[in-house]
């Protein structure tokens, strides 16, 4: 079976991307990650993209702060497409992607977002869930669309809010599950 070609895009520590490129060298996920594309060009992702030598770019976001540029936005989706990426894999991309990546790329860019959505769309998203009182919340890998952590449900994993949670601890264990999830989520289209 050929393997997946993947595009990881992220904006900063890269564990998710970690967990996957492990995931990949272990044989367990049967993907090959292409490209590692960040927005930020002292980001750990880019980092951690050299120790397991997969070919990194930083790609200069231009003047917003939320998305980039339309003009970057083509570019990457160039950039992607030369890499001959079948599976876009967002691992803390911080910027949302518009028209000109999701036309390019439809029903193939992928997100995960540590809270179970619907709930809790948006920044700090296990911050909302502790302030909120629930006692389960978790993580979710979904289809990207153009409304924020917002597309189609992939795969979710639940993960408890224990009674003395901070919510760096709270966080800390989202994490782990999430580092668990996304592998397996993207070995789903690994078997088509
Ligand atoms: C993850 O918690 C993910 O859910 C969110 O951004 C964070 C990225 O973390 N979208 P990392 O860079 O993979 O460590």
């Amino acid at each position: 079976m050929k393997p997946l070609a993947l595009g990881i895009l992220g904006s900063g520590k890269g564990s998710n991307c970690r967990a996957i490129l492990e995931s990949i060298r272990s044989g367990a996920l049967p993907a090959e990650a292409r490209v590692v594309i960040s927005d930020v060009l002292d980001a750990p992702i880019l980092e951690i993209a050299r120790e397991f030598s997969v070919p990194n770019a930083y790609l200069p976001p231009g003047q917003f702060r939320t998305r980039l540029e339309p003009a970057v936005e083509v570019e990457l989706a160039q950039m992607l497409h030369d890499a001959g990426v079948e599976l876009i894999v967002l691992a803390g991309f911080m910027r949302v992607l518009k028209q000109p990546m999701l036309q390019a790329f439809p029903r193939q860019i992928i997100n995960i977002h540590p809270s179970l959505l619907p709930k809790f769309p948006g920044l700090e998203a296990w911050r909302q869930a502790l302030a909120a009182g629930e006692k389960i919340t978790g993580c979710t890998v979904h289809f990207v669309d153009d409304k924020i952590d917002h597309g189609e449900i992939i795969a979710q994993r639940e993960v408890p809010v224990l009674p003395d949670d901070t919510a760096e601890t709270l966080h800390a264990r989202i994490q782990v599950a999430e580092h668990e999830l996304y592998p397996a989520a993207i070995a789903q289209f690994c078997r088509g």
